[in-house]
């Protein structure tokens, strides 16, 4: 019996469904390991003791790469002095001022644990600020798993989600639409940093999408909120949508500020300073030291390395190289999103049929991809990686022509 196959038995027994939510790889493809020993730079290795270039990235968190030593090093002598605390370390000043400093839309910042929390702390405090409930949330939109933002609402009650209207990601009549529908009750508009929903092609917000929230924001005295906890530090340093040119009020990130461990944040800008001074948010871990250390490492080793452009120049690579295969082929690939964050899928397969068969032969042959969920470049890849990845996935391209031919 394998390892992961032992820890699985043993994981049936003692956590319901042997695994939760979306890391339960029954969810993902055959073949795919449940459990993982360890991580360095762009590799991870399985119980089993196979190495897999790694396009998944933690789902996210790793920007750097797996246990980055600059990164390791700052966390190391945090927790050297002390984690959890009594009240917060200096790290937690100094790390709110590298925000302010980095991110333009920032003139303050608070910590949490997870995305979640931070969405949902941006909630609270657009609510708190302007006196008025009513938020509007784009149709299909993950913002997390708490009540008020689950997709699956099993084990919740329409109760849990009062005062949300609902808009169709980039439509400005549909946008436009929800705060009429609002009236003079519109607290704020959340929207992720790009249209990242589960299962579909994904697409970058136009910029007249992205200046109709904020116009829609000015006229009404309600909050603009970016939830660039998936995006985050990927796609521009300062925050998603600088390059729009369109500056949000509250920002929540998480994922990648702190390469892998545990942090979220809330940035805002003066004029919800006061709202979020009010509000009663809190966790027993929102102060634990060693994870703002790692944030505030990971923040400068961003910079210093350019990673966007690292990671852009790599994601164009793997999209030009994989667009060549499905071409030689005959596979008909549709590739979306920002190049660092790659999706693809087949078209037609609306079971995923032929994506579970492409992943589940390219992970055979080294890659670890997701066959329905965007994936993620760090600065530790390389251009050896991807070529590694792009061998990889031509085992999947035969996968798929046999299944064709059969
Ligand atoms: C855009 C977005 N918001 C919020 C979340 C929730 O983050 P977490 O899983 O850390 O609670 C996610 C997680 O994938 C996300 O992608």
């Amino acid at each position: 019996m394998s390892a992961d196959t032992d820890l699985r038995a043993r994981a049936r027994r003692v956590i319901p469904g042997g695994m939760w939510g979306h890391l339960n790889t029954s969810r993902i493809a055959e073949g795919y390991p449940q459990f993982f020993a360890r991580g360095e730079g762009a590799h991870v290795w399985d119980v089993n003791g196979r190495r897999y270039v790694d396009l998944m990235c933690s789902w996210g968190p790793i920007i750097l790469g797996h246990r980055d030593p600059v990164v390791e090093a700052a966390a190391q002598r945090q927790a050297a002095l002390g984690d959890c605390l009594n009240g917060p370390a200096p790290v937690l000043v100094d790390l709110a001022e590298r925000l302010v400093d980095r991110v333009p839309a920032a003139d303050w910042a608070m910590f949490q644990k997870n995305g979640t929390d931070a969405t949902t702390a941006c909630v609270t405090i657009a609510r708190a600020a302007t006196e008025r409930r009513t938020i509007l949330i784009a149709h299909g939109s993950y913002h997390g798993s708490a009540p008020w933002c689950t997709p699956v609402p099993l084990g919740t009650t329409e109760a849990d989600r009062p005062n949300q209207l609902r808009f169709t990601y980039n439509n400005v009549a549909s946008l436009e639409a929800a705060a009429d529908a609002a009236g003079a009750d519109l607290a704020g508009i959340i929207i992720t940093a790009f249209r990242h929903d589960n299962i579909v092609d994904q697409e970058l917000p136009s910029l007249a999408f992205a200046q109709a929230a904020r116009r829609i924001c000015d006229a009404k005295g309600a909050t603009l909120i970016l939830d660039d906890v998936r995006a985050g530090f990927r796609l521009h340093p300062g925050g998603s949508w600088e390059e729009l040119g369109v500056r949000p009020d509250l920002s929540a990130w998480s994922k990648a500020i702190a390469n892998g461990h545990a942090l979220g944040a809330v940035t805002g800008r003066d004029s919800l300073r006061d709202g979020a001074s009010r509000v009663f948010i809190t966790g027993s871990f929102w102060c634990s030291a060693v994870a703002m250390a790692a944030a505030l490492a990971t923040l400068d080793e961003l910079e210093r390395r350019d990673v966007v452009g690292h990671i852009t120049a790599l994601g164009e690579t793997l999209r030009a190289g994989l667009e060549e295969r499905a071409r030689a082929f005959g596979v008909r690939l549709r590739q979306s999103g920002p190049v660092a964050m790659p999706l693809f899928l087949f078209e037609g397969d609306v079971d995923f049929v032929a994506g579970r068969a492409f992943c589940a032969a390219a992970l055979h042959a080294g890659a670890y991809l997701h066959p329905r969920h965007n994936m993620f470049l760090c600065a530790a890849h390389t251009e050896a990686d991807i070529a590694t990845v792009l061998d990889a996935t031509e085992a999947g391209f035969r996968a798929i022509r046999r299944a064709l031919v059969a």
